[in-house]
């Protein structure tokens, strides 16, 4: 029987709160979801709770009485369609590249725009592991702190409790120090509240699995060096440094004395908390605010190891397909969207397919619609030119709605860019929003086949002669039915019906962090028994 109990029930940003739940690891889904956090520049996906912050104002609000749009916007929808075009021969070239990517990127570091990082997780999770471990989870809008009690393989996941505190944008711009103070106060604040309740043995730290989703170059499954910053991070000071001892010197000025035993990235954690359950799971994808893959590799087939030796003979690698640039249809908004970003010319792929940019691409289009189209009117609406107003959970917001009015889309074209609508325009909205999100789930599709591709081809009859689950996680795909089907139905198009029988996609919610206190477990310095 799942016992679960909010101890708190802020879900104010910045403010954290605890759930703690004992149960199965598909009940604690059920815990996990009852916890919500938003940044203002990218958002949550929970769509419900975005429909909140919506002023629905229905048949208050003028709609337009023509239901005609101006011509100008046909020619732009037109050569939008055509930029974006994702025909099978394109994805076939996408999913060829991207194997090509990876095994450059095997052969030598800087080989290719795939970092192929290895995360020094050489062993998966057995469902032994057992003890009291922590996992910290910094990568998107939020950040999260977890307690969870392992019990062995007869009690798998005992308890989990977690928080979880939106970073406030202005930490995403701020010193290294002053991001680090802010997630070693969240660990010390949540660490109190464990109270008596558990006792290890005398001279034993708590032990953390320390998930940091972005380009880390491990030096070991303790320690790693901060590559660059992604998703919109710009904290100075950080790049160059490792991050675990970042963390411990905050944890230090807390006087918190804790110990990271293992650095992971989300796909990582994600792929080893799948694997708890379920040995069939080789690949981990992540489809959130930002985007990225990892997979089982052999060591045999690294070349660029230098004298890494893995008992198993496997390894995992973070692949960083973030940064994939091969062969994308383009479009000149996502160029000027690139131009104007913080990282221009980098992660090109995950500013095409990822949760952060949809919404930014969408508005850049309608931008045009109007001021060259006339798309609401003879005025462009102020609104529409700040960037990010639109955000990805407010495209599949409205591309849910099945009215005859499409009011919700009114709703949210009025609220957030304060434009009135007519059926039309409304219509217009939808298809580019389609456009863009069809475009980022079968390309997203494509980057999954040509990781499984490569595996194939490596070793026949590994990915495709048997049933092979593909581990997903993140807002994007799970908010996103559009997307998501889009993803699938390239993967099925792309391998024909034959080969894509064997293979399962799979959303694992929370695997990642569950997963980080797995490899915290099998990599403790301490004695354990599993
Ligand atoms: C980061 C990856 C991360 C991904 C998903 C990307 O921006 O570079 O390390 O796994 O986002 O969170």
């Amino acid at each position: 029987m799942a016992v679960k109990k909010e101890l708190e029930s802020s879900t104010n940003s910045g403010e954290a709160r605890t759930v703690v739940s004992t149960n199965t690891y598909r009940q604690q889904e059920e815990a996990m979801s009852t916890v919500t956090a938003t940044s203002p520049a990218v958002g949550s996906f929970c769509i419900p709770r975005s429909r909140g912050r919506i002023n629905m104002p229905r048949f208050t609000m003028t709609v337009r009485s023509s239901n005609a749009v101006s011509a100008g916007v046909a020619p732009i929808m037109t050569k939008l369609k055509h930029d974006c075009a994702t025909p099978l021969p394109l994805l076939r070239h996408v999913a060829d590249a991207m194997a090509a990517d990876m095994r450059a990127g095997l052969a030598v570091d800087g080989g290719s725009d795939l970092k192929m990082i290895l995360s020094y997780v050489d062993t998966l999770p057995t469902g032994n592991e057992k003890g009291l471990f922590y996992a910290l989870d910094l990568g998107g809008t939020n950040f999260r702190v977890l307690r969870v009690q392992l019990g062995g393989k007869e009690e798998r996941v005992i308890a989990t409790e977690f928080d979880q505190v939106s970073i406030p944008q202005e930490l995403m711009f701020g010193t290294s120090e002053e991001l680090f103070d802010f997630i070693a106060s969240g660990l010390a604040k949540f660490a109190e509240k464990e109270g008596g309740k558990f006792h290890l043995p005398p001279g034993r730290k708590r032990e953390i699995g320390f998930t940091f989703s972005f380009p880390v170059r491990q030096t070991s499954i303790d320690s790693g060096i901060l590559i660059k910053w992604t998703k919109g991070f710009a904290v100075s000071g950080t790049a160059g440094r490792d991050v675990v001892a970042c963390l411990n010197e905050a944890m230090d000025r807390q006087g918190l004395d804790m110990r990271v035993s293992a650095l992971v990235n989300d796909t990582v954690g994600t792929l080893a908390g799948a694997r708890y359950w379920d040995d069939d799971v080789m690949v981990a994808v992540i489809l959130g605010t930002g985007t990225n893959a990892c997979y089982v590799e052999r060591m045999n087939a690294i070349p660029k190891l230098q004298g890494h030796v893995s008992p198993s003979g496997r390894t995992i690698v973070n692949t960083e397909w973030g940064a994939f640039s091969n062969g994308l249809p383009l479009t000149v908004f996502d160029k000027d969207m690139d131009a104007a970003s913080i990282n221009p010319g980098e992660q090109i792929f995950e500013k095409t397919i990822s949760g952060m940019y949809l919404g930014e691409i969408v508005r850049r289009v309608l931008l045009k619609m109007a001021a060259e189209g006339a798309l609401f009117g003879e005025s462009v609406p102020e609104k529409l030119s700040t960037p990010f107003v639109l955000r990805t959970p407010d495209l599949s917001a409205m591309q849910q709605d099945n009215s005859d009015d499409l009011n919700v889309v009114g709703s949210i074209l009025y609220n957030i860019a304060g434009v009135e609508s007519n059926l039309s325009a409304r219509k217009i909205v939808l298809e580019v929003c389609d456009t863009i999100v069809m475009r980022g789930g079968r390309l997203a599709g494509a980057g999954i086949v040509g990781i499984l591709q490569k595996m194939e081809e490596d070793s026949t009859g590994l990915i495709f002669g048997k049933r092979t689950v593909v581990a997903m996680d993140g807002g994007l795909y799970e908010h996103y039915p559009q997307y998501k089907r889009y993803l699938k139905d390239a993967v099925k198009e792309i391998l024909g019906l034959e080969k894509s029988k064997n293979v399962v996609i799979e959303h694992t919610k929370d695997g990642s962090g569950i997963g980080a206190s797995l490899l915290a477990a099998s990599n403790s310095k301490y004695e354990h028994d599993f």
